[in-house]
């Protein structure tokens, strides 16, 4: 039974030598995923804002080709990055559009600078990565696209109205994208559910993690590396026939509604 043990890496032999860019790659998900495309021999690019965090994660990652500082809701910044990008390693064959920024507040308090930053990081940036990406995978024959969406883009959830709209917007981005630029290039959502990285532990007391645990089918948070693992088989060959899809990697969290939740009701006897 698989539960919780970190999985031997390095399963795609196809991906060694790949070109792959992970934006939002210093922190959580992204630097589990650039890890990952390492650990299978890619040429790995990693794109973030955060630049107090490149030397830590340099050091974690030593066989990364580049950390490029930039701000993906910035066109001209994305430009420079992928103009970098080229002079690192030569063009793009995976882009994996990460970076995400969520603001837990009530609608009716959402400010329009709120909004737009998070519309702007969430779905422009993946917008203008994706084209830079695009435009040479078109040129050369061949790529995959993969971008973070997340359960939030699917159902409704309260308290991120913006941060939902966003990812429904990049759910529909991967699918317009994907049947335009097929045959040549695939392109793919993934929907992560809880997952369980570093900032978010800090800010859980353990009687929420143990709360949160209890409402999801698989009773516990993903592993950043188990999202990268999906990520690794979306761009190598093994998924050579996926495109244009939105692949939900959340413990059971959309398998269900209200009915699915009764083993958390310890009345029924089902806990
Ligand atoms: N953690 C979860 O439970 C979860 C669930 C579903 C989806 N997601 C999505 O996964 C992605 C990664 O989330 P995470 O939990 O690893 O978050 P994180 O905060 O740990 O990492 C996000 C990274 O993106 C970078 N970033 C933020 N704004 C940027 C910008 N404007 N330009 C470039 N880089 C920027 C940050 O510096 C950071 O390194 C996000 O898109 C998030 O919405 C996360």
């Amino acid at each position: 039974m698989q539960t919780g043990s970190t999985p031997s890496l390095a399963r795609h032999p196809d991906l060694a030598g790949r070109r792959v860019v992970v934006t939002g790659g210093l922190s959580g998900i992204g630097v589990a995923t650039a890890g990952r495309f390492v650990a299978e021999g890619s040429r790995v690019v990693v794109l973030d804002v955060d630049a107090a965090r490149a030397a830590a994660v340099e050091a974690e990652l030593p066989g990364l080709a580049g950390i490029v500082s930039c701000d993906v809701a910035d066109p001209a910044a994305v430009a420079a990055a992928f103009a970098e990008v080229d002079r690192l390693v030569g063009g793009v064959d995976v882009l994996v559009a990460n970076a995400g920024i969520s603001i837990r507040h009530r609608f009716l308090d959402i400010t329009p600078e709120e909004w737009r930053r998070v519309l702007a990081v969430n779905l422009d940036g993946v917008f203008f990565c994706a084209r830079e990406a695009a435009r040479r995978m078109v040129a050369g024959g061949g790529g995959a696209i993969l971008m973070t969406a997340s359960t939030n883009g699917v159902v409704g959830h309260p308290f991120y109205a913006d941060y939902n709209a966003s990812k429904a917007g990049v759910i529909l981005l991967a699918r317009s994208m994907a049947l335009e630029l097929a045959p040549t290039v695939r392109v793919n959502a993934v929907c992560p559910g809880y997952v369980l990285t570093p900032m978010q532990q800090a800010e859980y007391t353990p009687e929420m993690l143990a709360a949160t645990d209890a409402k999801i089918p698989l009773r516990r948070h993903a592993r950043p590396d188990e999202v990268a693992s999906l990520f690794a088989f979306l761009a190598s060959d093994e998924g050579a026939y996926i495109t244009g899809a939105a692949i939900p990697i959340d413990g059971g969290e959309l398998a269900g509604g209200l009915a699915s939740r009764d083993w958390i009701r310890p009345d029924l006897g089902l806990t």
